[in-house]
């Protein structure tokens, strides 16, 4: 397997796009038909609370691949899936040439909304659908994929499908990849049948164009339908254990413990107060947390947490690391705990191609949707695809800017208006 070196951006990405959009016409997406497939979808893995949880690789990952592969094969589309389990469904163009391609995730974090990956799954299905009803046949092939482990919550790092697909990291490393729950990847993708055969990348894509909802308050708050995602910022996670000494909670003297859980309290503490120091697009999660032996009485032997550290700024993101760094090493001193950490992801900002973010807002506009310049706080596919060829996102709004959570919504006006943005586009660059 090669890691393919990213193409120059093509002189002319869409040199035959007024062409092919003229004869689009009118045309535009069935948003009843999208929503029903959405929902359809958002039934595999749902939760009592409402939530979607099809973690990836999960036997409700499966149902979701399987019921994604139904669609793509009801629509006549060439089913292939690759050794990391990404899944692809081309659509023949006119002429055998590089495809444009589209897609994002399926896979969910525990208490995911319905549109996270999906609608960009959906959404190309949706244009093929269209294109299908029209009998419209664009001169590049084009392609849905559906990426492996996306989320990266039950495997780090996230985005790992499309990570590997663009050369970034090794399959055989990413095979033996241990989830959280202590399962290898490789296993669990021959367990539900997903470990595929084609060709590792199968396809260097002409373009690529992903449809996502925001996932932030941005769009919603300014009454805007479509963003243009112009670039995306950096992520940097690791996994720290912190070792103290489990002791008696009523005899041990305050000045005698090694508390690692309040270690671990003072680290989300820290965090938040660097937050607010640095300003800017500075953030900082804590998002997993165990403490061990996680008893009332029982001074914490150990706590092992994760830290999500993300900025727009490369420089800032690694001034981050280090006063983290700094600060840990202060408190192993202090409360007498060792402090150890083990990287899980660390991917740089990336800018997005200006041409295809363009033609993006040139779309919303011909449309007469209201659109702006966007960057996206969130990690996607399309930052690896970024490595391969000229890339850019359309956003939708995200009521409240809540994600990553069962209240996860998205104005059905708002999912059509997005996959009509994503018809047009990818019928220019497909021309
Ligand atoms: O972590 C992320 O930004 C994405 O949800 N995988
Ligand atoms: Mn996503
Ligand atoms: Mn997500």
């Amino acid at each position: 397997m090669t890691a393919l070196a990213p193409t120059a951006a093509a002189p002319a990405l869409a040199p035959h796009a007024d062409t092919a959009l003229a004869a689009l016409g009118g045309l535009r997406i069935n948003g009843a038909r999208l929503l029903q497939r959405l929902n359809e979808l958002a039934a595999i893995g749902a939760t009592p609370e409402g939530a979607c949880c099809r973690l990836a690789l999960t036997d409700d990952d499966r149902a979701g691949r399987e019921r994604v592969i139904g669609w793509m094969r009801e629509l006549g589309l060439q089913v292939q899936i690759d050794p990391i389990g990404n899944l692809f469904g081309l659509r023949p163009g006119t002429d055998d040439l590089p495809p444009v391609m589209t897609g994002s995730h399926i896979d969910t974090v525990r208490t995911g909304g319905r549109y996270d990956g999906c609608l960009g799954v959906i959404g190309g299905l949706e244009v093929v659908h269209t294109l299908n009803d029209a009998g419209i046949r664009t001169r590049r092939p084009l392609v849905v994929a559906a990426f492996t482990n996306e989320e990266g919550a039950r495997f780090a790092p996230d985005m790992l499908g499309s990570l590997v697909y663009a050369g970034g990291l090794p399959l055989a490393e990413a095979l033996d990849r241990i989830a959280i729950d202590g399962a290898r990847l490789g296993d669990e993708l021959v367990r539900i049948g997903q470990a595929g055969s084609a060709p590792l990348p199968l396809y260097r894509p002409h373009a690529y164009v992903e449809l996502h909802i925001e996932q932030g308050p941005v769009l919603d708050a300014e009454g805007i339908t479509i963003g243009a995602v112009e670039n995306l910022q950096g992520i940097s996670w690791q996994e720290l254990t912190l070792t103290g000494q489990s002791n008696h909670a009523g005899t041990t003297p305050m000045r005698l413990r090694h508390d690692a859980g309040y270690a671990a309290a003072a680290i989300g503490h820290f965090l938040r107060g660097l937050t607010k120091e640095m300003g800017g697009n500075q953030v900082a999660t804590v998002g997993a947390l165990t403490l061990h032996p996680n008893l009332i009485n029982v001074i914490p032997a150990r706590a092992v947490m994760t830290v999500d550290l993300r900025n727009t700024d490369e420089t800032r993101l690694q001034q981050a690391e280090q006063a983290l760094n700094a600060f840990l090493a202060t408190l192993a001193k202090e409360e007498g705990v060792t402090i150890t950490s083990r990287r899980l992801a660390r991917f740089e900002p990336v800018v997005f191609d200006a041409g295809v973010a363009a033609l993006i807002a040139r779309q919303a506009q011909a449309l007469g949707h209201s659109c702006r310049p966007m960057t996206s706080g969130a990690g996607h596919d399309a930052q690896m695809l970024a490595r391969l060829c000229p890339t850019a996102m359309v956003f939708v709004p995200s009521v409240k800017g809540i994600s990553h959570n069962p209240a996860e919504h998205t104005a059905p006006e708002h999912l059509a208006a997005g996959a009509d943005v994503l018809l047009r586009t990818l019928v220019a660059l497909g021309a």
